[in-house]
Parts: C-alpha cells; structure tokens; sequence
C-alpha cells in the first residue's frame, strides 16, 4: 500500500458520517503510537507535519519514518503539511512526497488568501497532490479579545463557495471557535454549529477541517500535574462536540495537544517513579503505548473512523 491522499478517505467519511483523525507527528515514537493504534482498529490515518516539526525532526526522517509505517501496517496513510504558510514550503513538501498540503492564507485579506492558495492548488494538483485552505481565524486565548472581535474571526459561510471555486481547494478549514493548544475556552465550551450547518449547506459534499481539536483529556492533564507540572485550567474541546461535528460536513480533526499531553504525562510519570533510570528507551515505551491508547480511543469512540478501509 502506497502512501495515499485524502479524496478516497474524505469522501466515505463525509457518506459516512465520520472523521478521519489528523495527527501530528514529530518523532519515531509517536509515528508507532499513532500507526499501531489505527493498526488495530482498521483505519485510515493522516499524519501532519508542521514547519517546526519539520525543522525539528527534517523532512527525510520524517518520511522515512512514515514510510516504515505504512510497510509495516499496510495502512492507507495520507502524508500532510499542516499550516504551510508560503508556496515554498508547500512546494518543498510536495516535491519531497507529501501527498497533501495546507495553505494557511487566514492571515491575508480574502482576496490575497485567494491568490496564494490557488498558485499552492495549480502546483498541487498537477502532481496529483490534494490541498486544504482556510477561511476564518482560529479562537486565540488573549483575555481582551471581545465578543464583536471574536465573532468577526470566525469563518463568514457567505465567502465559503466563492473561497472554494476560486482556489479549487479540495477541503476547507473553517473557525468556529477551536483553538490551538491546550487552553481553549475561558468559560464553557461553545462552538458555533450554526455556521458549520451553513458552510456545509454552501458547499455539498464538501469535506471540512476542524483544526484545534484536542480534548485536553482530563486523565493527562491530572497526569502532569500529579507528578510536578503545573497546568490549571486546562480545557480542550468536549468529545461529544467532536462527534456532532464528525457526523456533519467535518472529515478530517486535527489533534497534536491531547498527544503531547499523553507523552509528557506518561514521561513525568515515569521520572517521578524511577529517578534513577536515564535509559530513553524505558521512558519512551510507556510514552509510546499512552499514545497508542489515547489514539484507539479517539479512532473508535470519537472519529468513528474503525473498521472503515
Ligand atoms: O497547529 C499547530 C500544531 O499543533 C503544530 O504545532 O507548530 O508547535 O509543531 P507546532
Ligand atoms: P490541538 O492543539 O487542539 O491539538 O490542534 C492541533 C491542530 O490544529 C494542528 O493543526
Ligand atoms: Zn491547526
């Protein structure tokens, strides 16, 4: 099985009213965590990779890595630049075998986001490569955000169809009120639904991105803080919006926190326990299976992306 887009998964997970899991990889630890996990439970991944990753970790390991795994899984796995910001390095990734990019143009006017974003697709496209974009700015976490500010961030459903035939774009990520990391909301947890509905009545069978989608799973947070971290008021978004937003027009959910999150808890964990040890390979196997479970248990009670190749 060779490394795949997302058309194929994208358009049985919008018929099927299901979400495939966008997880970012940065390591070889949690490339198997995530990879064994979906092993397991028969399902479809994409691994993203961002640009710090990639200067992190560089491009060639972490296709090799990704490479391994679809060998040793047989998996159908879509390689993915998340937020690539300029056309060089999406071209870069496209050039180097990434099978999708994004091109976060959100920061630019419509009209300058358009621009760049088609000049990504037209590259993309005729190497067979599939490209996500973005209308609308993610929720930030600035307390003197108001109300007014924070409601003209999120995604305009009246822009969506023109965004989208403009760019010819293959998905698009829209804000409605996620954000990245793990302090999403400062009181409840409120996501706007209702231009979600709008956006997917614009746009027919269009697949849509849900990006700052980690749930802060309680379990790891108390992890962290039980063995000498220091996070208060950590909140992700709740699972069952998640499942909502999977069984609409959402097909693909990015998550990177809640696995940071799984890896540094268990890691904490582990020092606390044995403060002697200093060999990696004994901290970073239960970092590895806290990835793998917290991967199954986003496959099968949240994406619902199991048992569908
Ligand atoms: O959306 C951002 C991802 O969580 C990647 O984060 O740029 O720190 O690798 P990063
Ligand atoms: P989280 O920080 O909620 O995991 O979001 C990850 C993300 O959107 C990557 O693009
Ligand atoms: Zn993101």
């Amino acid at each position: 099985m060779p490394i795949v887009t997302s058309t194929e998964m994208f358009k049985k997970a919008y018929e099927g009213g299901y979400a495939i899991g966008a997880f970012n990889v940065n390591n070889m630890e949690i490339v198997q965590g995530i990879t064994e996990a979906a092993k397991e439970v028969n399902s479809p991944l994409i691994l993203q990779v961002s640009a710090g990753a990639r200067k992190y970790a560089k491009h060639v390991y972490l296709m090799k890595l990704i490479e391994a795994a679809v060998e040793d899984t047989n998996l159908p796995i879509c390689v993915h630049l998340d937020h690539g910001d300029s056309f060089e390095i999406c071209k870069s990734c496209i050039d180097g075998g990434f099978t999708s990019v994004m091109i976060d143009g959100s920061k630019y006017s419509f009209e300058e986001n358009i621009e760049l974003t088609k000049k990504v697709v037209d590259y993309a496209h005729a190497r067979g490569v599939v490209v996500e974009g973005e209308l609308g700015k993610l929720a930030g976490i600035e307390d003197d955000v108001n109300v007014s500010e924070e409601d003209a961030q999120f995604t305009n459903p009246a822009e969506v169809e023109e965004f989208v035939t403009r760019t010819g774009v293959d998905s698009l990520a829209i804000a409605i009120g996620t954000s990245h990391g793990a302090f999403k909301f400062k009181g409840e947890p409120r996501l706007r639904f209702d231009i979600l509905e709008e956006v997917s009545k614009r746009l027919p069978n269009f697949p849509i991105v849900l990006h700052g989608a980690s749930s802060v799973i309680p379990k790891y947070v108390e992890m962290i803080n039980a063995n000498g971290g220091n996070m208060p008021g950590a909140q992700g978004v709740p699972e069952d919006m998640l499942r909502k937003a999977a069984s609409m027009a959402v097909c693909k959910i990015n998550i990177d926190s809640d696995l940071r999150l799984a890896m540094t808890g268990s890691i904490r964990e582990y020092f606390n326990q044995n403060p002697a040890h200093f060999d990696p390979r004994q901290y970073l196997s239960p970092a590895r299976a806290n990835i793998k479970e917290l991967v199954k248990h986003k496959i099968v009670n949240v994406l619902g992306s199991d048992n569908k190749i």
